[in-house]
């Protein structure tokens, strides 16, 4: 049998690098990925181990309880799982949403919400991984660049696993529900002058130089992690894959890693039918949009714009690998705009749901192709809601009192900023003086309207 081992992104007959051996590239700067090289699997041994899953995800055992963990069969490079740092992550909902369906156009719309995870977004299910091989190579020092969702989940495992760790975040543009969480469990926070893609750079220097183990995505073990929401997702739909599933691309991680799952799935005759896979970015962040449109396998990096920070990425590290996937799926790369993402969050919202900014654009997305005839409103499609709604609590009141700026730092259009505007969607607050008679003669008129 085939080792686990490290290989260059997509050549198989590349050089192999042991599994155990600190390195996010290979000899020549290619992105590198976890070969699995997983056993083709018969009927009966397919059936066999989906009764093993149904079963574990009844057990109170944390490695099984896991949304990870539980398909470790997937994740042989952690055997033999005895440093697993587990909270544990994952079992995420599988939402209908009926206001959204009827926003974008169809009967029906699911939402995997991956923002109720433990540190609340989908970032718990590769961090578990990754911290987890963290512990398993002594690794003392952990450090990421982030827009906030990855620094506060590589915060709390850290802390979790007794390690220190290190956050690079862009100055004053990341939300303050994640900030908070990295301050709390404890991690160095270092705010550098710049945006993401700057800090992306300077923190895999930092961590080769410094001998401090980098948790960004580029690091093919955060990527294993993040496979186990597709194959979780497909466990709750009772294994019938649906005809789409919907991310959001930032850094690309996530849809490369989603790739990655069904292709291996595939692969070992788990699966016949692989949903495609669309992913969505907002206008002002959209390099693998554009490459997308232009049939080019190449990316040119951008300076990123959005009010959805955790997707303000002009250079994403995991290009070739979502390349793959939106191709390998049959699926397709969108973008949509600041006010189509405010309008669909306040939807999601309405499903008494609600997401961060950066996870609507998959509502927004599939409202969009729809409209284009990519997608059937009769198809069964997956929308993956990446954050939790009190990840960045100033971007939805700002929305629902109407004073949302496309510049997070404008609070008057004078400067020739662009409002958001809510399209009459705002739910604002009221005043009232603190009379019973008055309240209720409110409270009267809004039942009645
Ligand atoms: N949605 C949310 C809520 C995110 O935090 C991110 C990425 C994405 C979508 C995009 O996912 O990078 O895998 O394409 N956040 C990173 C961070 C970059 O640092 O927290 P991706």
């Amino acid at each position: 049998m085939k080792k686990v081992c490290l290989k260059a992104f997509g050549d198989s007959s590349a050089k192999s690098y042991p599994i155990n051996e600190i390195r996010y590239r290979s000899d020549d700067g290619k992105t590198l990925e976890v070969a699995n090289n997983l056993k083709v699997l018969n009927e009966k041994q397919v059936a066999l181990l989906k009764k093993l899953f149904d079963k574990r995800a009844a057990s109170w055992n944390i490695i099984d309880r896991s949304g990870v963990w539980r398909y470790r069969e997937f994740l042989p490079a952690f055997a033999p799982f005895d440093t697993v740092v587990s909270m544990p992550e994952g079992n995420t909902p599988i939402y209908t949403m009926p206001h959204c369906a009827g926003y974008v156009g169809m009967a029906s719309l699911f939402a995997k919400h991956q923002g109720m995870n433990p540190t609340g977004s989908f970032k718990d299910n590769g961090m578990t991984t990754a911290v987890s091989m963290a512990k398993k190579l002594g690794s003392r020092i952990v450090a990421c660049a982030s827009t906030g969702n990855t620094s506060a989940s590589m915060a709390g495992y850290a802390a979790r696993a007794g390690m220190k760790s290190i956050v690079f975040i862009p100055d004053g543009q990341i939300a303050y529900g994640k900030l908070s969480q990295s301050l709390d469990y404890g991690a160095l926070t270092i705010q550098l002058d710049g945006d993401f893609d700057k800090a992306m750079n300077i923190v895999e220097e930092v961590c080769v130089r410094g001998n401090i183990y980098l948790l960004n995505s580029i690091n093919p073990f955060r990527i294993e992690g993040q496979k186990t929401i597709m194959i979780e997702m497909l466990h709750q739909l009772a294994w019938k894959a649906p005809d789409w599933v919907i991310v959001p691309g930032g850094n690309l991680g996530n849809s490369s890693s989603f790739g990655k799952a069904f292709s291996e799935l595939k692969q070992c005759g788990f699966i016949d039918k692989v949903p495609k896979i669309a992913v969505i970015q907002a206008h002002g962040a959209n390099p693998f949009y554009t490459s997308f449109v232009n049939h080019s396998t190449i990316m040119q990096p951008m300076h990123a714009e959005t009010r959805a920070t955790a997707i303000k990425i002009g250079n994403p590290v995991s290009f070739e690998k979502a390349l793959f996937a939106v191709n390998f799926s049959g699926g397709v790369v969108e973008e949509v705009t600041e006010q189509e993402i405010a309008i669909a969050k306040s939807m999601v919202g309405l499903d008494g749901i609600g997401s961060e900014p950066a996870s609507a654009t998959t509502v927004a997305g599939c409202k969009k192709l729809i409209a284009k005839g990519v997608i059937a409103p009769d198809a069964t499609v997956v929308c993956i809601l990446t954050g939790n709604l009190l990840k960045d609590p100033d971007y939805t009141v700002e929305f629902h009192r109407d004073e949302l700026y496309s510049d997070v730092d404008r609070t008057s259009t004078v400067t020739g900023t662009q409002r958001i505007t809510t399209e009459g969607r705002s739910n604002k607050p009221v005043k009232l003086p603190a009379d019973t008679n008055t309240i209720l003669a409110y409270i009267d008129k809004y039942d009645k309207c």
